[in-house]
């Protein structure tokens, strides 16, 4: 089995990031989310992904390289505009061949991981075998109609009028029967070609498609709320490990990592947190659900449940709470401390305590 891993995509919601760096590299928990969908791969004994990438490439191939780290063989796809799922599948038509594929959405996290899904398609091998979970709003989703077996009889993409409440996920299996159907869909009212669309065309040509409700935790990472969420619910599960320096008046409570290099002065983490490799931590308060990036500095700050990426200065600042912040970004005083300054960039959000 091969797999295929979707990298393209605008990720117009995941502003401003997303205008410097692809969705799929924001870090979750201190590794970047196509990591942790790469690792969930490897983790179903497959070995030779493609990755579908679009104006992120250069930053994506930077950060995996060849796969050899993760024990993947890598090869990068180019979509020079982002047409649709489908018309990826169509663009990785020679580096598929004829195997069976799991296709991947690389800003989907599902840390249970996917071996029982996995499991399901391998016993009875439909030409397409797809996840599902029930959600609120199905408007937002492609959504399955399953009979009293568990065979879908009809999939459609944001349905105005869902007639059920199973999205489709961010995970699909397929056999080289979907070469045939990607090849047969037009391009939807959003102009895209639409892999929902090739999985009715399957469904319709009495090809066997069938469905696995997704019993673990699921989010598309695509938007600010849904990435601090997975970040809580990953951290979650860390285990304590203190590889830096922590000072005689600093306290950890909790599951707290403290990577190489890292320096925690006068300072109280309460975990679950990451502190990176190289960050200075000084006069500071790290509350739980907070994973800060590398060589980043904070001092005189309080902050908690959030993310900061690489090389962030934070100072002086006593109540962050919920936030993301960006590479190298600085918060901190300024000279004049009677007002307040802001050099914020397109699309970016500023919420000011009362
Ligand atoms: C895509 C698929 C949709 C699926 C969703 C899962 O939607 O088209 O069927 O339910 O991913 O995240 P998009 O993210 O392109 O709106």
């Amino acid at each position: 089995m091969k797999a295929l891993v979707l990298s393209g995509g605008a990720g117009t919601r995941l502003r401003p990031f997303s205008y410097s760096m692809p969705k799929q590299l924001i870090p979750v928990a201190g590794k970047p989310v196509l990591e942790h969908v790469l690792g969930n791969i490897r983790q179903v004994g497959v070995d030779e992904v493609g990755i579908v990438v679009g104006d992120g490439g250069p930053a994506i191939a930077e950060a995996i390289g060849d796969g050899d780290r993760f024990g993947l063989r890598v090869t990068y796809l180019p979509q020079d505009q982002p047409l649709g799922l489908a018309h990826c599948v169509r663009l990785a038509r020679d580096f598929l061949g004829d195997e069976e594929f799991v296709m991947y959405l690389g800003d989907n996290m599902l840390p249970d991981g996917i071996r029982d899904v996995a499991a399901d398609f391998r016993r009875r091998r439909p030409a397409a075998h797809v996840v599902l979970q029930k959600v609120t709003d199905p408007r937002a989703f492609g959504v399955a109609e399953l009979d009293t077996t568990g065979r879908v009889r009809r999939v459609v993409e944001k349905p105005q009028q869902p007639r059920s409440d199973l999205a489709l996920i961010g995970v699909y299996f397929f056999t080289a029967a979907i070469h045939q159907a990607v090849a047969a869909v037009r391009p939807s009212a959003r102009g895209e070609l639409e892999i929902t669309d090739a999985i009715q065309w399957l469904v319709s040509h009495d090809f066997e498609v069938r469905a696995s409700e997704y019993a673990g935790y699921w989010k598309d990472a695509g938007q600010l709320e849904d990435v601090l969420d997975c970040n809580r619910r990953l951290l979650g599960e860390l285990r304590g490990e203190v590889a830096g320096e922590v000072d005689a008046d600093s306290r950890l409570t909790g599951q707290v990592v403290i990577c190489p290099g890292a320096r925690v002065v006068r300072s109280r983490i309460d975990g679950p947190a990451i502190i990176g490799d190289g960050t200075l931590v000084e006069d500071s308060r790290i509350g739980p659900g907070t994973a800060i990036g590398s060589h980043c500095v904070l001092r005189n700050t309080r902050l908690a449940d959030s993310i900061v990426l690489d090389g962030a200065t934070i100072a002086g600042t006593p109540g962050l709470h919920g936030s993301l912040v960006g590479r190298s970004a600085v918060v901190a005083p300024g000279g004049d401390r009677s007002y307040h300054r802001l050099v914020v960039g397109d699309h970016t959000r500023v919420e000011i305590a009362d």
